[in-house]
């Protein structure tokens, strides 16, 4: 597969969260074909649209995957603490890879980051995410980190001038549990 990087090889990918120099990587990533067609985005947006995006959020957690110092990847994990009886849910918002980053994986290590915080950190036991019916990495991907599908939307979203379906995937996991007393 034609991919400046051979997968498997250099640096494993390191996972930080944004910051807003990272403004131009993250434009290059969510402005990516592929991105286009695995997402919500439209094929042209406004600079300033991402600048937001990237903004903080105390709702939300916005990861990047370094490689050698470059970003390759961007996550988001939206969280609903204002939402009393879904508190305990969260819904992965984007992963997406830099063109240049394909198949080094960065979307697993995004993922891994995104799953550990969710289990291990924020006490969520429901991780939900929507993926588009044929997008057979990103499926693969989540089924790897134990996400299930629970249901498919019908016609769902337009992509490239044909309407999909999506599948809503979730992952549950159990409550933490007290540490054994000493
Ligand atoms: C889904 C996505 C995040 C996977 O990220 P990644 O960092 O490439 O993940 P991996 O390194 O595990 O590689 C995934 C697969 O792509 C393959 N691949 C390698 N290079 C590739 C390239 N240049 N182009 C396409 N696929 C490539 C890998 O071999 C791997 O195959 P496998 O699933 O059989 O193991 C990425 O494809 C992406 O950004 N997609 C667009 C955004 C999107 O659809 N996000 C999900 C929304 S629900």
């Amino acid at each position: 597969m034609a991919n400046e990087h051979t997968p498997g090889s250099g640096e494993a990918p390191k996972i930080r969260h944004v910051r807003a120099s990272d403004l131009d990587a993250v434009l290059e990533i969510l402005n990516a074909h592929h991105v286009n067609l695995g997402t919500q985005r439209l094929p042209f947006h406004a600079d300033t649209q991402v600048a937001a995006r990237i903004a903080d959020d105390p709702h939300k957690v916005k990861l990047v995957a370094e490689i050698d110092g470059a970003v390759a990847g961007y996550g988001e994990l939206e969280t609903w603490p204002d939402r009393p009886r879904q508190r305990h849910g969260a819904e992965i918002d984007m992963i997406a890879t830099h063109p240049k980053f394909r198949g080094r994986g960065v979307g697993p290590a995004l993922l891994e980051a995104m799953v550990d915080l969710s289990d291990r950190w924020l006490q969520l036991t429901r991780l939900q995410l929507y993926v588009w019916d044929g997008n057979d990495a990103a499926i693969r991907l989540y089924e790897r980190f134990g996400f299930e599908v629970e249901g498919r939307l019908r016609r769902f979203v337009v992509v490239d001038g044909a309407y999909r379906d999506a599948l809503i995937m979730a992952r549950l996991s159990d409550p933490i549990q007290p540490a054994p007393s000493a």
